[in-house]
Parts: structure tokens; sequence; C-alpha cells
């Protein structure tokens, strides 16, 4: 896990602008917001999703990257006083604390472009297969993916949702982006039979959503020392989460069959799926 989170911070430091380059706040901004550590979950899953087909390393990480500047970019508007109103972020002050709003928005934007230019920019030999790789990073970054499942949020704040309206705007806020790294990682790699890509998707729909029961259940079990972001965000702003719904035990149950969900669809892929199966624990049993 280790290799591939530093081999990440070592590709995104290559990829992102030189911080003196200009315009130089905004190019500071973006080092600040994608350099500062995080789990890289997103990549490890690329690289997990990419031992199914024997990927080649390098396609590896261009995709890893790509996917790990959407998910930046969505902190840093997702921190913004328009949105969760956040000053906290991976133990430091959120981007537009530390430099201004207007800043933060041209961060989120120009992260996401950078994205699209990294991914469509490698000379993958399959062409096809890159613009397809490049349309999935589209949709579970836009107003089907991400981007509208944050849209869900806002105006879901002071309302309570039923089970699959939470479901849908989970799946959707950050199950999108995780079901993206997990696809993108098996593209990079050798064609999955029709029943394999199924059995993935299961797995990358229940890990999407596992992600984000477990992200509920810790915004209000764990300290904002231990997290990095302020602790108990969820009920003071009033958002429906899963503990909401159905209180902290049931939810951990819920996350529980998740889990198990999640390890059952890996079936077919045998020894293959190792890392994906070890990934599934780390989220399930993650404390930050
Ligand atoms: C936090 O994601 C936002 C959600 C989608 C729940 P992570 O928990 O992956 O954040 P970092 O990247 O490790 O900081
Ligand atoms: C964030 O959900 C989802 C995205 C950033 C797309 P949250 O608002 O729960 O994430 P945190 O808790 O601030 O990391
Ligand atoms: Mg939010
Ligand atoms: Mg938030
Ligand atoms: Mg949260």
């Amino acid at each position: 896990m280790l290799g591939v989170q530093s081999q990440v911070e070592a590709a995104l430091a290559r990829s992102l602008p030189p911080a003196e380059a200009i315009p130089a706040r905004l190019h500071q901004a973006m080092r600040y917001a994608s350099l500062n550590g995080g789990k890289r979950v997103r990549p490890l899953l690329v690289f997990a999703a990419g031992e199914l087909g024997a990927a080649p390393p390098e396609r590896l990480q261009v995709a890893a990257s790509a996917v790990e500047l959407i998910h930046s970019y969505s902190l840093v508007h997702d921190d913004l006083p328009a949105m969760d109103d956040d000053t906290l972020r991976r133990g430091r002050p959120t981007c537009h604390v530390e430099f201004d709003e207007a800043t933060a928005l041209l961060v989120g934007d120009s992260l996401q472009s950078l994205a699209f230019e990294l991914l469509a920019g490698q000379d993958f030999a399959d062409r096809g297969r890159q613009v397809e790789m490049l349309r999935l990073l589209a949709r579970a970054s836009g107003s089907c993916g991400m981007a509208g499942g944050q849209a869900i949020d806002l105006e879901a704040v002071g309302k309570s949702l039923n089970q699959p309206e939470l479901e849908l705007m989970h799946a959707l806020k950050t199950g999108a982006l995780i079901r993206a790294a997990v696809l993108l990682g098996a593209l990079c790699g050798n064609a999955l039979s029709d029943a394999d890509s199924a059995a993935l998707d299961r797995f990358a729909k229940r890990a999407g959503l596992l992600f984000q029961v477990v992200d509920d259940i810790l915004d209000c079990t764990a300290s904002t020392a231990t997290l990095g972001k302020t602790a108990g965000k969820d009920a003071a702003a009033e958002k429906p989460t899963y503990v909401s719904l159905m209180g902290l035990e049931r939810a951990r149950d819920f996350a529980g069959d998740l889990r198990r969900q999640a390890r059952e669809a890996l079936s077919p892929f045998g020894e293959r799926s190792r890392r994906l199966l070890e990934l599934t624990d780390f989220i399930t049993q993650r404390k930050f």
C-alpha cells in the first residue's frame, strides 16, 4: 500500500505545474490541495483492480493520478462556504481558508482539467479503450455522478431521506468516483469477460456505498484530531446520513453487510482479487 501511495504522490507532484509557474498563487494552491496526503484510496483501488488483468504500472499511474485529481478537486469545492463550509481538511486549513474562495474555485476547475489532460495525454496503444476511460471518468465526475450527488446532498439539508434516496445520493457523490477508480484500473489491463466485468461493477458499487457509509459513521464517532477534518459536522449541518437514518448500530451492521457483498462479488477472480479484498477491509475498518 505504501508503495502505491508514495508512487502516486510522486506522480502527482510531477504532473502538477511547478509552484513558481505563473499564475503562481493558483499553482501553489493546486499543489497545496493535492499533495497534502490523504489516504489515496482511489489510486489504491486503481492499482488493485489492475491486478485482475496484469495492467502495466505506467498506465495505472496515469489513471490513478487522474482519479485522485478529480477527488482532490471535489474536496476543495465540498469544503467551500457555499457547500459544507469546512475549515479543516487532512489536518490543515482548507484551501479557501489558506488561500481564498476565488482561488479555491479555480483550483477545483484546474485540477479537473488536469485530470483529463493527463488521461488523454498518455500514449495508450488502444485509443478506443482510452476514449472509453475518458468518458467513464467524465460521467463519474459530472451531474450524473459526483457533482450530481453533491447537488442532491445540498438539497437534502434539513430533510430526512428514505433509504433508496440516501443510497442514490451516496452512490453518486462518493460511489461514482470509487467505481470509476475500480473500472479504470481494470481497463488498464487485459479485457475482462462480460461476466467478470459485471462482477467487478457490482463490487465497485458496493465498495463505493460502503466508503460513504463508513464516512457517515466516522463523522459521529471519531475525533477531529483523528479525522483531520471537523467531526460531528453532518449532525450539526442536518445532513441526512446512514447514522441519522438507521442509528449507529444498524449503520455499522449495514456497513458489515456491504463489506460481505463486496467481497462476495469478487469470488470469480480468486487470487487475482487479493488486493481488492484487502482494500475492502481497509475501507471498512479505517479510523479516518
Ligand atoms: C473524503 O474522502 C470524502 C468522501 C468522499 C467521503 P477520503 O476519506 O478518501 O479523503 P482523503 O483523500 O483520504 O483525505
Ligand atoms: C463528500 O462527502 C463527497 C465529495 C467530496 C464528493 P462529505 O461532505 O461527507 O465528505 P467530507 O466528510 O467532508 O470529507
Ligand atoms: Mg459534503
Ligand atoms: Mg464535506
Ligand atoms: Mg463526511
